[in-house]
């Protein structure tokens, strides 16, 4: 399989992700809320770059049937229905609405991304379906971590190292690109004691700060979610749930 990881999404181009199979990974927290808000029924997430795009999409939605969602600087935004802690994502809020998701870097990774053959988004919380799927249906894979503010994010680079030893079955080929080399070699340096080593990550520590413990501990945890979040027509959709093309 032909490996490429980007450790931050700001200077992707679309010929870095045409004919490729793309996962963008944001673990805190965009992607762990999309997981969790799909995982819980929520029909569709759409992945927006900014307020303007939302407050459109919104406009022509069922007020009903459509809830706003996101962040800018990690809290709620004012006249949005929810922010970006994935349990705030309840089945009672969710089940059969659209979600349209802005948040700083996450969505806009999604959005940078979208040129892709085939896009998925991951986290932590379901990386043994994303294994699974790259496994099985991808034979070139560009894994973009969402970073933070231009900057790499520890834990989107810890969770492309997990999905990397996993890809790879723990031992990392002769030929590999330098930062695919840096994801699984970080990956092995603190999967030795990774609850401390996220817990120390910069944008946890920063949530933390703001109250946000509560996410982190949801957010970090391995396999709970056994969900694919596939993007589609502007939207992400259960893999499961996409109509068969062809
Ligand atoms: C983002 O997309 O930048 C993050 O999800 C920010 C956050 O922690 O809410």
């Amino acid at each position: 399989m032909d490996v490429e990881v980007f450790l931050t999404y700001s200077s992707i181009s679309d010929d870095d992700v045409q004919d490729r199979t793309v996962v963008v990974i944001d673990v805190l927290r965009a992607c762990s809320t999309i997981a969790t808000a799909l995982h819980r029924g929520a029909r569709a997430v759409m992945p927006v770059l900014d307020m303007e795009q939302a407050g459109k999409i919104a406009s022509n939605l069922d007020p009903d049937m459509c809830r706003l969602g996101g962040e800018r600087n990690g809290e709620k935004i004012d006249g949005y229905h929810l922010g970006n802690s994935p349990e705030e994502y309840t089945r009672e809020v969710v089940e059969d609405r659209d979600i349209i998701l802005n948040t700083t870097n996450g969505t806009r990774a999604l959005e940078q991304a979208k040129g892709a053959e085939v896009l998925v988004a991951a986290c932590f919380l379901n990386a043994g379906k994303v294994v699974d799927f790259l496994g099985r249906e991808a034979d070139a894979v560009t894994i973009v971590c969402a970073g933070q503010q231009n900057r790499l994010a520890l834990e989107d680079t810890l969770c492309a190292g997990l999905l990397l030893d996993r890809l790879w079955d723990g031992t990392e080929p002769n030929s590999v690109t330098d930062s695919a080399h840096t994801a699984f070699t970080l990956y092995h340096t603190d999967s030795e004691n990774m609850s401390r080593a996220l817990r120390q990550a910069n944008h946890a520590q920063w949530l933390a700060e703001q109250g946000y413990e509560d996410d982190l501990a949801y957010c970090f945890q391995v396999d709970t979610l056994p969900v694919l979040p596939y993007y589609t027509e502007n939207r992400l959709l259960l893999y499961d749930d996409v109509p068969a093309t062809g």
